[in-house]
């Protein structure tokens, strides 16, 4: 079929790449000409696994010609289905700002007056449930001057894509959720996940649009408040001088719990996870229901980091004196500090008077965005020379390898926020919730 994709963020880049790579013929739409430009020489600027060879075999003058870029919306009009992948950021009550992705519709609307006969439209943002049905919908009508079910389709899909292994989630997905409310959008986005359905044998949930929205929700905040759980009976675990860890190892052999999301620890950051369970909250509240589970999940997660500060303060004054904070980024494999616990962790370290010296091998300057007056090491034995103290926030392979490098520390404390130090005699040692 022949796609464009409205937005070349993470989200719209990849599913552009992978839709070429299903053997569609793709057009990448967005209003930043350097990332165009990028695509259109077979690059990307975004880094994630497995996308810079896919972008290379899909476009570029030694691609297959199955992926082009352009900031010019006509090009929709040669297309049959445009997915809009625009940026739905979070206003501070919670809720989400459409402004972005409703300016994207109506532009898209206008651009459709070029176009005779049907044409459908995917929502591939995350929009809490009825954004489609009630908001973008009639944007789309009334811009193009068409009516939905009638010369119009307006259908949602929901992703599933983690940072680091978006490329493989996409192409190796555990479900593929179609939201539409009329047969015409059904069977346009059918035919366009018909090869990866073919391909991987993923089910294929169909459903309406506000039912895929919600589904989408439900999953990271279920996925959130997991890890929350887990936090809190890690919590208990260390109360009771139990390993949180072989417990967890227990519990997941029950397949209705399993393995997946039971590692306790300083708790879960990221651009979604809290974005999210923070935007259904405020749906909720905004349709007067008390989400009380999720409300919990989110208060346990910003107490973590203050638990493993004051696991530091049971063992060390860290006033005016040196503290490694070792990982920066939200999670390994990702160079994105968003609502890194790292973040609440430095503020903690700030508050009691400690210099801060952070190390991470690839978020550094993303941190330093935030914190250009902490100071940054370039290796993790650099951060922990002369400290009095060591936090580990994020669990990158090479922290379980640190050994030798404690021996620089002027107190040899270190508190793990991951479970990824090979505890030594050398050192005292703290795990969060182990
Ligand atoms: C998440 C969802 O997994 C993905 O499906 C959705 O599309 C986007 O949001 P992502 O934010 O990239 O993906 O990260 P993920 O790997 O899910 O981890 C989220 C956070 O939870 C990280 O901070 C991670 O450190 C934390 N986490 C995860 C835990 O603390 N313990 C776990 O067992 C798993």
């Amino acid at each position: 079929m022949d796609i464009s994709v409205i937005g070349s963020g993470y989200v719209g880049t990849t599913i552009a790449a992978c839709f070429a790579d299903l053997g569609h013929s793709v057009v990448n739409i967005d209003v930043d000409a350097d990332v165009v430009e990028a695509i259109n020489a077979g690059d990307t600027l975004i880094h994630e696994e497995g996308l810079p060879e896919l972008v290379a075999k899909h476009a570029g003058e030694n691609g297959t010609g199955r992926l082009r870029a352009t900031t010019n919306y006509e090009a929709l009009l040669e297309t049959d289905v445009t997915f809009l992948c625009l940026p739905t950021p979070q206003y501070d009550d919670g809720s989400i700002d459409l402004s972005i992705i409703e300016t994207g519709a109506e532009q898209l609307g206008e651009t459709l007056k070029g176009k005779s006969g049907w044409h459908t439209v995917v929502v591939k943002s995350t929009v809490v449930p009825g954004t489609t049905d009630d908001v973008l919908t009639p944007i789309i009508e009334s811009a193009s001057g068409r009516t939905a079910g009638e010369d119009v389709g307006v259908g949602m899909n929901p992703e599933f894509l983690r940072e680091g292994t978006a490329v493989t989630d996409f192409l190796d997905p555990d479900k593929i959720v179609l939201g539409a409310d009329d047969e015409r959008t059904r069977r346009d986005m059918q035919e366009v996940f018909a090869p990866l359905e073919a391909e991987t044998g993923a089910p294929v949930v169909e459903t309406d649009t506000r039912t895929a929205e919600m589904i989408k929700y439900a999953n990271n905040a279920f996925l959130a408040t997991k890890v929350s759980l887990i936090n809190d009976l890690g919590n208990i675990c260390k109360e009771f001088g139990i390993d949180a860890y072989e417990v967890a190892d227990a519990i997941g052999l029950d397949d209705r719990i399993s393995e997946q999301f039971l590692r306790s620890g300083v708790g879960w950051g990221g651009s979604c996870f809290p974005k999210d369970v923070a935007a259904i909250i405020a749906a909720a509240k905004a349709n007067d229901y008390e989400p009380t589970v999720l409300e919990a999940a989110v208060e346990l997660n910003d107490k973590q980091p203050e638990r493993l500060l004051e696991l530091l303060d049971s063992h060390v004054d860290v006033e005016g004196e040196r503290v490694a904070v070792l990982g920066l980024a939200f999670k390994p494999g990702t160079d994105d500090t968003r609502n890194s616990r790292a973040i609440e962790v430095i503020e903690g370290l700030q508050a009691r008077g400690a210099r801060v010296v952070g190390y991470d091998p690839v978020a550094t300057e993303n941190m330093r965005e935030r914190f250009p007056d902490v100071t940054y090491a370039e290796s993790a034995a650099e951060a922990l020379e002369g400290a009095v103290g060591a936090v580990v926030v994020t669990d990158w392979d090479e922290f379980a390898a640190l050994d030798d490098g404690f021996e620089a520390m002027k107190e040899l404390v270190v508190v793990d926020g991951r479970r990824i130090i090979e505890p030594t005699p050398k050192i005292t040692y703290e795990g969060l919730t182990w």
